[in-house]
């Protein structure tokens, strides 16, 4: 017989015979009834199976445990029992794989600790599977967004001879012999004969690349996994994430801000619309807050705050006697705690931060105008006309509640000159960027972009702590299991 997803069962009038397949959730038997909670993936719900035990044998009742994969036949039924309309009353049981009380995940209430080390099984579990499912929903909301939007996905390479945030945390791809490697003079090793003829590395963004893209067909994104070395071990940190980047030619930072804030709003939307039975499972199980959070959000507007006001905000907030790990003057990179200071206390509502100090952002953003043309280090004009009293960019990053930093963006330094004084300055490696430079020479344009941590958006919507609970297997310093 042909079987029927769960979720479908479920939706289906009373009636007929039908035939289910899928994991044991929990096994209840008793002298007259046994009653089986079947769940197949398809949705967070169980559909529950009704076996008089009289028609069955004995032995088999007893394979049927917790974490067993089973297929049934029987009869769809009006349910007497509350919580579910239908139920299956059984009528042939076949035990397809047994699941011994060894099983990881046979207890209930085991902590994420202990589900990571059993990464390969905890997919099975509830909470995993609404993840699962919504994680999926995600990449359809985000596809659907853009091409919608007149967006073509753009593929850029994994492997790279360029460091595009410059941070240095790149992850190194070589077929060289780690165990015979030949050194110059100088003590370099050599990469003429290593598999591309140079040095190369994983990705960290596919920024540049999109910029070509962008400055091409209008409008791109990219959504493809995106490689750190970072040594941070924190719960929004992994080694691995996906990163969905769009370019955008022709945009300004006011338009870049409305993109930020519209496609994040559509994502929201989305999981609400999509994904209600997942959705109400974490709001009970993980974060009674949930649902509301995420309704908050779409009815919110955004505030759109220069950096430099922020910092005014937090040094504000400091002398009325709020207390903070790192220190947050003009100039400091701002950490998560100030991140969500703003966010969550202040103005309790998404904040997009902009005209970032030159000193901590990329060598690619649009440089504001300085106060004083002869003074390039000093004051600067931004965002609405505020003044800055140092030199900044048009980076513009989207917080968020619970998460911090979601989103990073900026509008692109579109200038020939601007760019090269900017590379020169930082004393960049030009070797590997003559390509990018040169979109600056033949038909440049002002465009702008940003990139979405992919993993951070799930941590946002599912309610999820860590960043390690929202990707099937995460890779993380000391990690690479699965
Ligand atoms: O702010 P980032 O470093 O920006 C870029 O890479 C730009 N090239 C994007 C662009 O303008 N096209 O990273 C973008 C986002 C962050 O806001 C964060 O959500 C996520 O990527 N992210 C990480 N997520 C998980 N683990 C990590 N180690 C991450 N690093 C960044
Ligand atoms: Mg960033």
């Amino acid at each position: 017989m042909k079987r029927t997803k769960i979720i479908d069962l479920l939706a289906t009038q009373p009636g007929g015979e039908v035939c289910a397949k899928g994991w044991v959730r929990s096994h209840r038997g008793s002298k007259n009834v046994d009653f089986i909670a079947l769940n197949d993936g398809s949705t967070i719900k169980n559909i529950q199976v009704v076996a008089d035990p009289a028609r069955f044998d004995e032995e088999l009742l007893k394979l049927i445990t917790t974490g067993a994969c089973i297929s049934v036949e029987g009869q769809l039924v009006e349910s007497v029992g509350s919580g579910q309309a239908v139920e299956i009353q059984a009528t042939k049981i076949e035990v397809l794989g047994t699941c011994g009380a060894d099983y990881p995940m046979q207890k209930k209430g085991q902590t994420f600790e202990y589900m990571r080390q059993h990464a390969h099984m905890r997919l099975r579990t509830n909470t995993f599977g609404a993840v699962m499912r919504i994680r999926h929903n995600m990449a359809m909301a985000i596809h659907t967004y853009f091409h919608e939007h007149g967006f073509f996905y753009f593929h850029t390479p994994l492997i790279t001879a360029s460091d595009c945030e410059g941070a240095g945390n790149m992850f190194q791809v070589t077929t060289k012999n780690l165990y015979d490697l030949q050194k110059d003079e100088e003590g370099k090793i050599i990469y003429d004969d290593d598999f591309f003829g140079e040095q190369t590395s994983l990705t960290v963004s596919g920024q540049l690349e999109g910029e070509l893209g962008a400055t091409a067909l209008g409008a791109i994104y990219t959504f493809g996994p995106t490689f750190r070395a970072e040594n941070s071990n924190t719960p929004r940190h992994l080694a691995e994430f996906w990163m969905i980047e769009p370019e955008v030619a022709f945009l300004d930072q006011e338009e870049l801000m409305d993109l930020e804030e519209d496609f994040i709003k559509y994502c929201v939307r989305w999981a609400l619309d999509h994904c209600q039975d997942d959705l109400e499972f974490l709001n009970k199980m993980i974060d009674k807050t949930l649902i509301e959070r995420l309704q908050g959000v779409l009815k919110e507007e955004f505030v759109r705050l220069p950096y430099t006001e922020g910092i005014n905000i937090l040094q504000e907030a400091i002398k009325n006697g709020k207390k903070f790990e790192f220190p947050c003057n003009w100039g400091d990179d701002l950490a998560s705690e100030h991140e969500r200071y703003l966010v969550e206390e202040h103005f309790k509502k998404p904040v997009i931060m902009t005209d970032y100090p030159r000193a901590f952002k990329s060598f690619y953003m649009k440089q504001n105008t300085p106060v004083d043309a002869a003074n390039p280090d000093g004051a600067s004009v931004g965002y609405r006309g505020a003044v800055a009293p140092g030199p900044t960019m048009q980076g513009t990053d989207v917080l968020f509640p619970a998460i911090g930093e979601i989103i990073g963006g900026s509008v692109r330094e579109a200038d020939y000159d601007k760019l090269m004084s900017e590379i020169e300055r930082r004393q960049m490696d030009q070797t590997h960027l003559w390509w990018y430079i040169d979109t600056r020479r033949w038909g440049s344009c002002p465009h702008a972009g940003f990139g979405l941590g992919f993993e951070r958006l799930i941590l946002f919507v599912t309610g999820m702590q860590n960043i390690r609970d929202v990707i099937p297997f995460p890779r993380t310093p000391k990690s690479a299991a699965f």
